[in-house]
């Protein structure tokens, strides 16, 4: 057994004893021994928080949640969000995010991706504030394929040379919610886009603010230019990030099933959702919720500034 199981363990009375597996050295841990339908005492609620942060992205299996149960989990370490800030929500519930197999149909004229890194992103990270965290239920799971990908920023940025990590500890980049390169937007994705616009400018690192570990903030498929640098400067230098922040050693691939629940630190990850499963018409459904974020900070100490659109706010206890 990992360590870091065994330190959660002995922390925890047996009845409330969680089990933490982790499953890559930098990246994602499978958490056993909880139910998380019901409130968590609060020692659960303290080791999960806590193999959230060492671990950024955590596995529950057998957990069938209903909508209203999933807003209760997150409503526990924090504040949910509306659905999504351009996109809304399901009908009923303001906090749920449908996460559909054909979304992306309705949006794109294409939705193939072009270049290696254009699916990953970390959620709404052209909001001045980011959500801190995301909650995603698997529904209807395809018997195979449509696995998620998750990659660890701070893995990412401590893999970079000490000279180049000087370099962009001091730069910014532009983040704009606009659709991926390639794929042209069909009216139901520019028009909400129209009426409430996402463009911020980000640290291009950031500081956590709770463990103070440094990640390189790059969401590739909104990040679209390093602030100060010419284009041709901006391009070459982001691809060779992008590159870099989505290599096999810093990323986990879940395998969902129906009644999985992924659990993401979103100040310090990006993710990408799987493109194959658009090759077949198997279902794949999941929900999706997140929690309200704070501002990124650099190392310098700047803050992120907005350049169009609202933060993401709390959507109001019902
Ligand atoms: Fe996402």
């Amino acid at each position: 057994m990992p360590s870091s199981a065994r330190l959660h363990q002995a922390a925890l009375p047996a009845a409330e004893a969680i089990v933490v597996t982790p499953l890559s050295l930098y990246i994602g841990a499978q958490v056993d021994g909880v139910d998380l339908s019901r409130p968590l005492p609060s020692a659960q609620r303290e080791a999960i928080r806590a193999a959230l942060l060492r671990w950024k992205v955590l596995f529950f299996h057998d957990q069938h949640l209903d909508h209203a149960q999933q807003v209760a989990f997150g409503r526990q370490f924090g504040e949910p969000t509306v659905g999504h800030p351009v996109f809304g929500h399901v009908e009923g519930h303001p906090e749920i995010y449908s996460v559909g197999r054909d979304r992306f149909k309705a949006r794109f004229t294409d939705e193939r991706l072009v270049r290696p890194w254009s699916g990953w992103h970390t959620d709404v990270s052209a909001a001045l504030n980011p959500p801190a965290a995301a909650i995603l239920r698997g529904v209807d799971i395809p018997p195979y394929g449509g696995d998620t990908q998750w990659t660890d920023l701070v893995a990412a940025y401590n893999g970079l040379s000490p000279t180049l990590r000087a370099f962009v500890d001091g730069l910014r980049g532009e983040h704009r919610f606009t659709p991926p390169e390639g794929a042209e937007a069909r009216p139901g994705f520019s028009e909400p886009l129209a009426v409430r616009p996402l463009v911020s400018e980000h640290p291009l690192v950031r500081v956590h603010p709770e463990t103070g570990e440094k990640a390189l903030f790059v969401s590739p498929t909104f990040l679209k230019r390093i602030v100060g640098l010419s284009p041709r400067e901006s391009e070459q230098l982001l691809e060779l990030l992008f590159e870099h922040a989505i290599r096999p050693e810093y990323t986990v691939r879940f395998k969902w099933r129906p009644g999985s629940l992924a659990f993401w630190d979103n100040r310090v990850t990006a993710h990408q959702p799987p493109s194959d499963i658009h090759a077949t018409d198997l279902p794949r459904q999941l929900y999706r919720i997140t929690l309200v974020g704070d501002i990124p900070v650099g190392p310098d100490g700047r803050p992120s500034r907005t350049i169009a659109g609202e933060p993401v706010l709390a959507h109001p206890a019902a």
